[in-house]
C-alpha cells in the first residue's frame, strides 16, 4: 500500500488526510452544539451535535479508558530488538521527517500471542517517557482485529509538537498518548483508511454510504468527533468497542445517559462494516494484516566512546556493598537515584532544537 499523504495538525489530536480534513468551527461556550455550520462547511456533520457523555480522547483517567483497561484482555508478547543502525524504511523516514535523530531510537519486533507468526514493530525514542515494554503492553490491549490495520508504532518524546496520529500503517505519537482510549481512536483511522478502504486516497469515512448514515442520525459520537467525519468515524469505533466489551454496553458504563439512540444508525453501520474487528479476544487475520514492504534502512552507527554506560533505564548505581556495575549513562540520560538501593538511567530533560 502506498504511504498516504497527510498534513500534520500540530495542536490537534490526529493527523488528517489533506483531502478529507476540514477544520470546522471552534466550540462556542454559550451553545453546547455549535461545532458545525453546514452552510459554510460542507464537511460538517449535520446538526453539529454529539452524544453525551463525552469520551474525551485526551483524558487518560476518563471512564472509557478505564473500561478498556478493565475489559480488554492483555496479551503476552515477546520483544526482539533490531541491530543498531537498522530501521524499517517507514520508521526511519518518519522519524527523520519529524526532525528527530533516528540514532536516538531503538527498533523492536513485538510478537503477540494473538498473532504468533507476524510481529508488529515499535520504533521508540530513548527519550520517550515510556519504555518499549510499556508501549508493547499498551498496544497489546488493542484487539488483534483493529491492531492488524497498523504495522508499526513510532514513539516520540514529549517535545513532539503533535499528540498522536495514524497514517499509512503507522501510529505516530508521543509516549504520553500511548494509552488505550487514544490508541483505539488512532487504530480507528487505520481501520477507516486501510482495512475498509484499501484503495488510496480514500477512507471509508469519505464514502457517501458513511456520510449519509451520519446525516440520518445528525449526531457525532463525541465533541472531538464533531470536528471531521474521519474523527467521528474513529470515535464511533470507541463507542462500539465499549458497547461490545463492557457488560451492559455503553449503558453499563454510563447508566444515566447512554444516549446511543442518537447515533444508532452509525453504530449499526459500523458494526456491519467493522464490528467483527471491534471485539475482545480476536486473533489476527494475516490476509488483512498491514505489512511493510521489507525495506530496511541501514545507517552507519557512530563509534561510541568506549566508556561503559548502562543502557537506558538500566541500573547505574545501588547499595554500595553489592552494586559493582557501571555508573555512567549514555547520551541523553542521567543517573537518577530512585531509592537508597537502586539508581537508574533516565532520560535527561533535553529540549530539542526543532521545537523552537
Ligand atoms: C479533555 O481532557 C483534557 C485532559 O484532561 C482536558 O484538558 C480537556 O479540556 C478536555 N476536553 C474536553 C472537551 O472536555
Ligand atoms: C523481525 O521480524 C521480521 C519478520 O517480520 C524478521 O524478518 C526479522 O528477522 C525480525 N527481527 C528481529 C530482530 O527479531
Ligand atoms: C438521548 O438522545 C435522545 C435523542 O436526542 C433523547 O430523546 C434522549 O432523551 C436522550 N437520552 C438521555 C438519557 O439523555
Amino acid at each position: 500500500m502506498a504511504f498516504k499523504s497527510l498534513a500534520l495538525a500540530l495542536a490537534a489530536l490526529s493527523f488528517h488526510r489533506v483531502s478529507a480534513f476540514t477544520r470546522l468551527q471552534a466550540r462556542d461556550g454559550n451553545d453546547p452544539y455549535p461545532f458545525c455550520n453546514p452552510a459554510t462547511s460542507p464537511d460538517c456533520i449535520v446538526g453539529g451535535k454529539y452524544v453525551k457523555p463525552d469520551l474525551n480522547i485526551s483524558d487518560e483517567p476518563n471512564a472509557g479508558n478505564q473500561a478498556y483497561l478493565t475489559y480488554l484482555p492483555t496479551h503476552t508478547y515477546t520483544l526482539s530488538q533490531w541491530s543498531a543502525g537498522k530501521y524499517p524504511e517507514e520508521c526511519h523516514r518518519t522519524i527523520a521527517g519529524d526532525g528527530f535523530n533516528p540514532t536516538d531510537f531503538t527498533v523492536h519486533n513485538v510478537t503477540y500471542s494473538d498473532c504468533p507468526s507476524s510481529p508488529w514493530v515499535i520504533c521508540v525514542s530513548r527519550l520517550a517517557n515510556k519504555t518499549p515494554v510499556q508501549i508493547a503492553t499498551e498496544v497489546g490491549r488493542m484487539p488483534a482485529g483493529i491492531r492488524q490495520a497498523t504495522a508499526a508504532y513510532v514513539v516520540y518524546d514529549e517535545n513532539f509538537g503533535g499528540a498522536i496520529g495514524a497514517v499509512g500503517g503507522l501510529i505516530i505519537g508521543k509516549g504520553s498518548y500511548y494509552f488505550p482510549t487514544a490508541l483505539v481512536h488512532e487504530h480507528g483511522h487505520a481501520v477507516d483508511g486501510d482495512l475498509l478502504a484499501p484503495n488510496d486516497p480514500f477512507s471509508y469515512s469519505d464514502s457517501a454510504e458513511w456520510r449519509n448514515t451520519v446525516a440520518l442520525d445528525g449526531y457525532a459520537a463525541t465533541a472531538y468527533g464533531s470536528t471531521a467525519h474521519a474523527e467521528n468515524f474513529a470515535d464511533i469505533g470507541r463507542v462500539v468497542l465499549i458497547n461490545n466489551v463492557v457488560p451492559g454496553g455503553l449503558a453499563g458504563l454510563f447508566p444515566t445517559n447512554p444516549n446511543l439512540t442518537q447515533i444508532a444508525n452509525q453504530v449499526a453501520r459500523f458494526q456491519s462494516k467493522a464490528g467483527s474487528y471491534y471485539q475482545a479476544g480476536t486473533t489476527c487475520d494475516l490476509s488483512k494484516k498491514y505489512r511493510y514492504p521489507s525495506v530496511t534502512v541501514t545507517v552507519p552507527t557512530t563509534t561510541a566512546a568506549p566508556t561503559a554506560t548502562a543502557s537506558p533505564y538500566g541500573q547505574c548505581g545501588g547499595w554500595p556493598a553489592t552494586y559493582t556495575g557501571v555508573s555512567a549513562c549514555g547520551a541523553g540520560y542521567s543517573c537518577t537515584t530512585l531509592n537508597p538501593h537502586y539508581a537508574q538511567c533516565t532520560p535527561a530533560p533535553v529540549r530539542r532544537s526543532f521545537m523552537a
